[in-house]
């Protein structure tokens, strides 16, 4: 089924965009920092036309849902699109609504960024409709608005940024506290291994919200506005910190470095440099920023046992998946050994 054997007529645009899986620079967007994220060959879809008010049918739920312009969220997955029709007018633009068929390829639920998918394929099919004078990097910052106000998701802009202006085959590197970008090519004979744990992600919301407040107290204390003023240079300072805030500081400091010394041997050709630098992020995550669980640990560690030259966590951690690098002659191999020791794994 697609959007004319639902409704009856023909749709007036079409969009996509894809979900992310982020590779180096994690919980560093929220703190001024670097990070490391691609594109996922897997892409939420819509076809759409104008309308007064919502309309939608998404295949994955097989629901359709409509709402008034005026009517409050609902904590649905209606409020993703309702949240870009409502970040635009928040801004002036003169959109009515929108009557759209949506699928998605994006695996829901895995830290996979299947919402940021959502929200910017939503918005450049808005953008197409109603002719909107919009970037791309606009596009991200309206998706960013929308989860953050909305929805009602304190996240940061990796995932929205990866989402509409990454490339396949490339890192995006950006700096989150100017927006710049570079693309940096992903290695050639390796593979971008995501496995999900299958452990759905617990009290990620809380737990995302105490470490964005712990790094706000760590700001407060070093006499900073933004984590990013620092470098190691400053890891004496922020050891001296009260626990637990020495060990976030000290991860989203050391993690900046690492996406930069990343994208140094990405360009150089160094794989290994960044398998070693992938794993010193994981290991930084577990016992500093502490956001890692058992499983996602023993995921990692069958990974390299198997022969990944690098595996970390991705996304925000307490459950969701993990990347690895993994030469391709050697996938299947790892596929098997991975799945021997972690049967519940997911591949994608
Ligand atoms: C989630 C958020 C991102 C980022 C990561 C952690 O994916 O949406 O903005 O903070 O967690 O790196």
């Amino acid at each position: 089924m697609m959007f004319k054997d639902f409704f009856g007529t023909e749709p007036s645009v079409r969009a996509s965009a894809p979900g992310r899986v982020n590779l180096l620079g994690e919980h560093t967007d929220y703190n001024g920092g670097f990070v490391l994220p691609t594109p996922l060959p897997y892409q939420t879809h819509l076809e759409a036309a104008p309308a007064e008010g919502l309309e939608v049918y998404a295949e994955n739920f097989g629901e359709r849902k409509s709402r008034g312009l005026d009517e409050p969220k609902q904590g649905d997955w209606l409020d993703y699109l309702a949240g870009c029709v409502w970040v635009l007018r928040q801004h002036g633009y003169p959109v009515a609504g929108l009557r759209a068929y949506v699928w998605s390829e994006v695996p829901m639920s895995g830290g996979l960024s299947s919402s940021a998918a959502l929200e910017v394929a939503t918005l450049r099919a808005l953008r197409e409709l109603y002719q909107l004078p919009l970037d791309d990097v606009q596009i991200a910052l309206l998706a960013q608005q929308a989860e953050v106000e909305y929805v009602g998701v304190r996240c940061g802009i990796m995932d929205q940024m990866a989402s509409s202006v990454g490339r396949l085959g490339y890192g995006l590197f950006l700096d989150t506290q100017n927006l710049a970008t570079r693309l940096a090519p992903l290695p050639e004979g390796y593979r971008v291994a995501v496995v999900d744990s299958r452990v759905p992600r617990r009290l990620a919301e809380s737990g995302y919200n105490t470490r964005r407040s712990e790094c706000e107290q760590a700001c407060a204390l070093l006499g900073v506005r933004s984590l990013r003023e620092l470098s190691p240079a400053d890891l004496p300072r922020i050891n001296a910190l009260p626990e637990p805030l020495n060990r976030r500081a000290r991860h989203v400091v050391t993690e900046n470095q690492r996406v930069l010394d990343g994208v140094q041997a990405l360009e150089q050709g160094d794989i290994r440099r960044f398998g070693e630098l992938m794993v010193a992020s994981h290991v930084s995550l577990r016992e500093d920023y502490q956001v890692s669980i058992p499983e996602l640990d023993l995921l990692v560690e069958a990974a390299l046992r198997h022969g990944a030259v690098g595996a970390r966590l991705t996304g925000a951690g307490f459950g969701g998946s993990t990347v690895a690098l993994v030469e391709a002659s050697r996938y299947e191999d790892f596929q098997k050994g991975v799945l021997q020791d972690y049967p519940r794994a997911g591949f994608l």
